[in-house]
């Protein structure tokens, strides 16, 4: 019934067992064997020798061997009939679950169809390379050897070992209570911000909360102003939406709110960032700011306020939100802890007026907007303990020195290349580059250099006005600074050389 018994080194043959891999002998046990019947290297109804025979072959536990035999018999690769030992199983666990090998990429002719919204959505290009942290000057990224991982390692834990039910279950949809809580008070005591915790939306980051709100309020085709130059994350979630992208210029006291109104006058959503506007870092006026607000209101438009890196500002006072003098319930109110805490948390959230409660808490349990509850409930102990304020207050006086340092090298040696204004907020600067240099050029030669910039060119949604590089130093370390810099000079000198 059952064929003969497979010989040892036939097995043996097939398998790879690395002793210094550093992965257990019983996993490159279990995965050899695996790929060995899946590839038909092992025939259905082959009789495997016995376990004790396999594991003086293989020179390892018998119990390794017992373990590996049991995995793949449970999972339908291997069947175990009393006297008559363990064979390869006729009918492929693969064929049962209908799992064929992925196709190659080769091998697939015809582009997927995109839907129009995919279509933009996907042309949508980060102009820097990925995988660059704590390399000069990366954007937007906090200083992240600076973080306190201990204290947050211990509260995740804490959280993780005696979660309650709620934590893991399906309640807190809009966020865990504790973290909310915990952002309302901050908000209105750091920001101005006036709301109930109830008004408090958790979202996975801040691109997140922006894709559910411009989801939620605009229809396909609506109209929405978006700062040019601007957030290009802000550009994705209004194209997910399918509405209409229009720019509004951005000038040193903001968003152009006459332009905007001329313009689109019927548009339902703005989307801005006036504490420190991306890229530019224009704070925005409070004339525009009430003349923004006012237009809201007679227009019954949504107003998008990023406030995105608020906690980093240097010197002048501090801005208090939008969101504080409006009286007509227009502003949702968007932030974030990946530039406090760190980027991969994906933890932001909303601010919603009372009116939109109610659908934006229905409508997060059918987005997938959440984020992971466990995080969000450590989140809020590591803000109610006073660690969130600690690190904030550190990270500030850090930032402070990494910018002054990028402003003296800069002074020191791009003298004629570039100009890299000081600024009392942020996390970068802006380095305009003389006219007619091509930013993006710039920016893969400076790549190629070890250098990570990114054009501000690419901010525009439509012709660029001036071209620039957006350097990062809030996550740059000091000698990284000094050495980025040096090599920027030498990319631009090239670069200066090749246009002349
Ligand atoms: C203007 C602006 N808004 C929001 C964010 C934060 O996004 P998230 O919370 O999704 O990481 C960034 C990050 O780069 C940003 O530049």
């Amino acid at each position: 019934m059952f064929g003969p018994v497979t010989q040892s080194s036939a097995i043996l043959g097939t398998l790879e067992i690395d002793r210094r891999a550093g992965v257990p002998l019983q996993t490159q046990l279990y995965r050899g064997l695996r790929e060995a019947i899946l590839q038909g290297r092992l025939a259905s109804g082959l009789r495997l020798p016995a376990t004790r025979v396999l594991a003086r072959e293989l020179d390892v536990a018998r119990n390794t061997v017992v373990a590996v035999f049991e995995q793949l018999v449970d999972e339908g690769y291997l069947v175990a009939r009393i006297g008559a030992g363990t064979v390869v199983a006729s009918i492929r666990p693969e064929t049962l679950l209908h799992a064929r090998p992925a196709p190659s990429r080769a091998a697939t002719t015809a582009p997927p169809r995109l839907s129009r919204r995919g279509l933009a959505l996907a042309s949508i290009r980060r102009a820097s390379p990925g995988a660059t942290s704590g390399r000069a000057f990366q954007v937007g990224l906090p200083a992240l050897d600076a973080f306190p991982t201990e204290t947050w390692a211990r509260l995740l834990a804490r959280r993780a070992r005696t979660p309650t039910r709620s934590v893991l279950g399906y309640d807190y949809a809009s966020g865990h209570p504790g973290l909310r809580g915990a952002i309302a008070a901050y908000l209105g005591a750091a920001r101005g911000v006036s709301c109930r915790p109830e008004q408090v939306i958790v979202v996975a980051g801040a691109q997140a909360g922006l894709d559910l709100a411009c989801r939620l309020l605009l229809d396909p085709g609506d109209a929405a102003w978006i700062e040019e130059p601007g957030y290009l994350g802000a550009r994705g979630a209004l194209l997910a939406a399918s509405a209409r992208l229009v720019p509004v210029p951005v000038d040193p006291d903001g968003i152009d709110v006459a332009c905007g109104a001329a313009r689109a006058p019927d548009a339902r959503l703005v989307y801005t960032s006036p504490s420190h506007q991306l890229p530019t870092g224009a704070t925005m006026s409070l004339p525009r700011r009430m003349a923004l607000l006012a237009w809201a209101e007679r227009a019954q438009a949504w107003v998008l306020e990023d406030d995105y890196d608020s906690e980093y500002r240097y010197g002048g006072r501090p801005i208090a939100a939008m969101q504080g003098i409006d009286g007509a319930g227009r502003v949702i109110y968007v932030g974030t802890f990946s530039k406090t805490m760190f980027a991969a948390l994906r933890v932001g959230y909303l601010v919603v007026p009372p009116a939109l409660v109610e659908p934006f808490g229905v409508a997060m349990r059918h987005t997938g907007h959440s984020a992971p509850v466990v995080i969000q409930a450590a989140l809020g102990d590591f803000i109610a303990d006073g660690h969130y304020t600690a690190h904030v207050r550190r990270m500030r006086v850090l930032y402070e020195g990494r910018q002054a340092r990028l402003v003296r090298a800069a002074r020191r040696h791009l003298g004629g290349l570039a100009k890299v204004a000081p600024a009392d907020a942020g996390m970068h600067l802006v380095a305009a580059l003389p006219g007619g240099s091509d930013d993006v050029d710039v920016t893969a030669r400076a790549a190629a250099a070890g250098v990570v910039v990114r054009p501000l060119s690419t901010h525009y949604l439509g012709r660029p006005e001036r071209t620039g590089l957006l350097l990062g130093y809030a996550g740059t370390p000091e000698r990284e600074i000094d050495r980025g810099v040096e090599a920027l000079a030498a990319v631009l000198r090239a670069s200066k050389g090749s246009r002349a």
